[in-house]
């Protein structure tokens, strides 16, 4: 992801001088070392973003008990209910809040959520097993590199809409466990699994599976 701000270079023999050829490779080797730090820097701020000024308890991973809000939009922070959720989609984008000390967790990306509804006749057995009335949650985290899972669209391989990561297209089947069903993603997208009690949804239990891709995120 922050890839962009690390430059190369690839052609260096069309100046003859040894004085540029000198000057030529010192800027190179201050800009390798400019793009490392960079780099670094910024892997490190996407893994715990804020991790100075967060709360105790923002980083940690979805708890048992958690109540679910909205990540993005005018109710950011607000508790999803699932009125909130449209029928067949798409999903809503959501983090977990501690209801004791009303600690958002967003103190970490991994913690991001995809919150769906959908039919439960859709759903394999396994799916419909631990879905709420239909609702189902994943981790908005693609299992490739690490990019948020932005999209609902309709799947290259199918016409059912599924869940697009739009960094390398692969696309995740939320009726069938969030499988991959195109695209290089090795694996499935982590379920959290959910509990409804008077129309409010909160967490029943860790995510199912690794969060999160091959690289730092
Ligand atoms: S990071 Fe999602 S497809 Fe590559």
């Amino acid at each position: 992801m922050s890839r962009a701000s690390f430059t190369t270079n690839s052609s260096s023999s069309e100046s003859s001088s040894e004085p540029d050829a000198e000057v030529y490779a010192e800027q190179t080797r201050r800009t390798v070392l400019l793009g490392a730090l960079v780099t670094t820097a910024c892997l490190g701020c996407s893994a715990h973003a804020g991790a100075n000024e967060d709360p105790p308890g923002a980083d940690e991973r979805p708890q048992k008990g958690d109540v679910l809000v909205f990540s993005e939009g005018d109710k950011e922070g607000k508790p999803i209910t699932a009125a909130d959720l449209p029928a067949g989609g798409p999903p809503l984008h959501a983090w977990p809040k501690d209801p004791n000390t009303s600690v958002v967790r967003s103190g970490s990306r991994l913690n991001e959520i995809l919150i769906i509804r959908l039919d439960p006749a859709e759903l394999d057995e396994k799916t419909r097993a631990r879905a709420v009335d239909g609702i189902l949650a994943y981790s908005a985290i693609c299992s490739h590199a690490g990019c948020p899972v932005t999209a609902w669209v309709k799947s290259d391989v199918g016409d059912k809409e599924v869940f697009k990561c739009m960094c390398h297209n692969s696309e995740f089947d939320p009726r069938a466990g969030a499988q991959v069903v195109f695209g290089p993603a090795p694996r499935r997208l982590a379920a959290l699994p959910l509990v409804l009690a008077d129309g409010s949804l909160s967490v029943a239990g860790n995510f199912t599976g690794k969060v999160g891709g091959a690289q730092p995120g």
